[in-house]
């Protein structure tokens, strides 16, 4: 079933099998990628996670490698749940939440040099609870880096009736750990669960690290900020990601600024980053599904791994965000639309672009109070089109909006279709725009903002078409490609038995 599936995406990572979610271990090793990932595949459903393992030489195609972990008698017994990959010096060491009864717990385990079998460390868990006279709304995830002569550890969790935090961790050794303290505790009490940046009653999958050059723990006169990355979570509905600027020094962390990582929210979720050979900070994060638990089931796959993004630093101190070049060489088929003014209300202009794996980028400008909207994955009759909006208000503001238009999107009456939408920051309404659909999956980057979201067209619609709604809208550039794909149809669908 899976492999006739015209919305299973073909050059963004799938799993070969069943279910996938949070990526982990993401990594550059000796010339090569690896991307590891909560793994299911049993089916399409939540269950016993495992890491599923993937390899490669250029972020764009990739190797499935035997499973990493899978669940054994012992701590990680009921599952082996997010972490990361650390270089114990040589030696790849994995720290993992291992769940079992109900809870979790972090376990580490050593790897040969190809990075493809592991030792789970006979003293699992090495950590043995969570610190003691605190309630914790829940326990697990792992950001552990080297500073000076020790290790040091984040462990995503909660306060009961305060909010969201990280614990402090030390160890010489990745075996023995002393607790510090919290790093810094979220205030659940501002703003409420519907809230786009509630920060949460539980902090998943914290990413700690400076924007722009130096690491953490670097010498004092390194003024990029440090950042704090997490993923916003609630016994409720709350799922999505966040991060703080500000400055990690000693054992805390003074926040400065707290922002939107992805205006897609749950469908850019437990975002993990790594630092590559090069010295670029690259980014990926779970996709994660719009439709029902039933709908996957039957689809016999769930969860996209997002393209790789660099991550840097805009001048105003946030984080833009691009997907690694390398990307682009999946162009094919290069259109280039005439630069032209496109004034509200006209007719939608035909670019001669179509496909349902795209490459778009456009350089435009909005007049005050201009809107412009660019369909894709279109049916002819127009019946079925996910739309991404540009605007820019007419008052003194002139402030700009992203949105991703998702009501057309798809006639099926059980899928996602509410909106998308954050802040776009311009100047003169100018806008560097960057899409990239490929079957059900769609990624926007306007001036560095990324839109992250899942669609499910029912119509096979492949039509693009261009249209200023509001007011003038000065096309400057517009280059279209079509997306080889990298993930045949036919990939492995069987899981490995033992
Ligand atoms: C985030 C998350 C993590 C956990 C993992 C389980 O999506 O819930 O907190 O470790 O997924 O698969």
């Amino acid at each position: 079933r899976a492999e006739a599936d015209p919305l299973r995406p073909r050059f963004h990572f799938v799993s070969p099998a069943g279910w996938l979610n949070d990526p982990n271990g993401v990594s550059h090793w000796n010339g090569t990628y690896h991307l590891f990932y909560q793994y299911n595949p049993e089916g399409a459903f939540h269950h016993r996670i495992q890491w599923g393992h993937a390899t490669s030489t250029d972020l764009v195609t990739w190797t499935d490698q035997p499973v990493a972990l899978e669940p054994s008698a012992g701590p990680d017994a009921d599952g082996c749940w997010s972490g990361v990959l650390v270089n114990d010096g040589g030696t790849p060491t994995l720290v993992y939440s291992g769940r079992f009864e109900g809870r979790e717990l972090p376990c580490v385990a050593v790897g040969s040099d190809d990075l493809l079998s592991w030792t789970k460390d006979p003293g699992n868990p090495v950590i043995a609870a969570p610190p003691v006279g605190v309630e914790t709304t829940a326990y697990r995830d792992h950001c552990v880096w080297r500073e000076g002569t020790v290790w040091r550890q984040l462990v995503g969790s909660g306060i009961r009736h305060r909010g969201g935090t990280a614990f402090l961790y030390e160890s010489a050794d990745l075996r023995s750990w002393n607790y510090i303290g919290p790093l810094f505790i979220g205030d659940a009490s501002q703003g409420d669960p519907a809230d786009t940046d509630w920060t949460g009653t539980m902090w998943e999958c914290v990413d700690l690290f400076r924007a722009g050059h130096g690491s953490l723990g670097s010498a004092p006169g390194d003024d990029s900020p440090d950042v704090l990355v997490f993923s916003a979570w609630d016994d409720g509905e709350t799922r999505h990601p966040l991060y703080w600027t500000g400055r990690y020094s000693e054992d805390a962390f003074e926040p400065e600024g707290l922002h939107r990582l992805d205006y897609g929210g749950r469908f850019f979720y437990a975002p993990q980053s790594f630092l590559d050979e090069s010295g670029r900070r690259v980014m990926f994060g779970w996709m994660q599904e719009g439709r029902s638990d039933a709908a996957m089931v039957e689809a016999g796959w769930s969860g996209v791994m997002s393209l790789p993004r660099v991550t840097t630093l805009a001048k105003d101190g946030t984080l833009e965000f691009a997907p690694v070049p390398e990307i682009e060489k999946l162009r094919r088929n290069h259109v280039s639309v005439t630069a032209q003014v496109l004034v509200g209300a006209g007719t939608p202009t035909d670019t001669g672009v179509s496909g349902k794996q795209l490459d778009l980028e456009l350089d435009v400008q909005l007049a005050p109070g201009a809107e412009l909207r660019l369909g894709v994955l279109s049916s002819q009759d127009g019946a079925e089109e996910t739309a991404i909006v540009l605007s820019r208000t007419a008052d003194v503001t002139l402030a700009g909006t992203l949105r991703l238009d998702r009501t057309r999107s798809s006639l099926d009456p059980g899928v996602d279709v509410e909106d998308k939408s954050g802040t776009l920051p311009m100047t003169d309404g100018r806008v560097r725009l960057r899409v990239l659909v490929d079957r059900s999956a769609v990624e926007i980057f306007a001036n560095g903002k990324p839109l992250t979201a899942r669609v499910y067209p029912t119509l096979g619609g492949e039509r693009m078409t261009l249209a200023a709604t509001e007011g003038s809208v000065r096309l400057l550039s517009f280059d279209a490609w079509t997306m080889a794909g990298v993930f045949e149809e036919t990939r492995s669908l069987l899981p490995e038995r033992k």
